[in-house]
């Protein structure tokens, strides 16, 4: 699990902690991390052991600032094209990852790094965070899925602001916008609290969590009507649905077991 350059992982409590571990490069999002960052999810979304996984950067100065403009610098019209395609689909995997995974935002998290914060589910920040899309100054756009998931997150007036001015959002901005869910106090226990959200969440039902995040991904799509339908049905047959309606009738706490 640990035998990457570019990122690091640690297991807490059934939860995979990754980090970007680039620290003098702010953890700059360079084709290596890239790279390592898609076999690392592809490995711990097969791992049964795995119950949520939370993205950050290493240090405290930076979550992701960007994917790395050396390498952007050096792009043509077809490699672009590549670079771009690489990218989505890698936060693709996240977006659509089985398990709950929350980005804990802990410093900068500009371009490419803000939009692999949007691909996560939840956005949980310290207070020194400051998030944006500043490619328009860069004489680009953001092209990791960003101009898509922005949209939907915050509406077409907010995500195209931030996106044509290409300034940086502190904490607070970011949080009354709904940008990140939640501020942490202190940017040290910004781990500690991402893992008790967790830990609420993993209360619930495993296969009822993985469909909603199935059914909110296909929100905005003609067929996301119809997948939540088709979610719900699923769901009815599993023997968690019978656990947890029994253990409410029976007045007690259900006892999930993920089938
Ligand atoms: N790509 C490549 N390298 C980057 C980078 C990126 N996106 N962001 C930071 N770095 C590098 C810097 O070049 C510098 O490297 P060096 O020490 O070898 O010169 C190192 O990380 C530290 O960054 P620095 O700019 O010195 O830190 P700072 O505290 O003065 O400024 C930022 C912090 C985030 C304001 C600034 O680094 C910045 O604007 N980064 C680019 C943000 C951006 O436009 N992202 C979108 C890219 S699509």
């Amino acid at each position: 699990m640990n035998n990457y350059q570019n990122i690091s992982i640690r297991m807490e409590d059934e939860i995979v902690i990754l980090a970007i571990a680039r620290q003098d490069k702010l953890n700059a999002l360079n084709l290596a991390t890239l790279s390592e960052l898609k076999s690392a999810i592809q490995n711990i979304s097969i791992d049964p052991t795995v119950k949520a996984l939370v993205i950050t950067g290493s240090g405290d100065k930076a979550f992701a600032a960007g994917a790395d403009i050396t390498e952007i610098a050096a792009l043509g019209r077809e490699s672009a094209r590549s670079f771009s395609e690489n990218g989505q689909e890698i936060f693709r995997l996240i977006e659509v990852f089985p398990k709950p995974v929350i980005a804990a935002v802990n410093g900068y998290a500009l371009g490419g790094g803000c939009e692999l914060a949007l691909a996560c589910h939840m956005r949980i920040a310290s207070r020194n965070a400051k998030l944006g899309l500043p490619e328009v100054s860069l004489g680009i756009l953001p092209a990791f899925g960003g101009t898509q998931r922005l949209t939907h997150l915050l509406g077409k007036g907010k995500a195209l602001e931030i996106m044509m001015t290409g300034k940086m959002i502190h904490a607070e901005e970011a949080l009354a916008l709904g940008l990140v869910n939640r501020l942490v106090e202190k940017p040290f226990d910004l781990i500690k609290d991402c893992k008790q959200i967790l830990q609420d969440i993993l209360k619930n039902a495993p296969i009822s969590i993985s469909k909603v995040i199935t059914s909110v991904n296909a929100a905005g799509q003609k067929e996301g009507y119809q997948v939540e339908m088709d979610c719900f049905a699923d769901l009815i047959e599993t023997e968690d649905f019978k656990e947890g309606t029994k253990a409410f009738l029976e007045k007690r706490i259900p006892q999930f077991k993920g089938m």
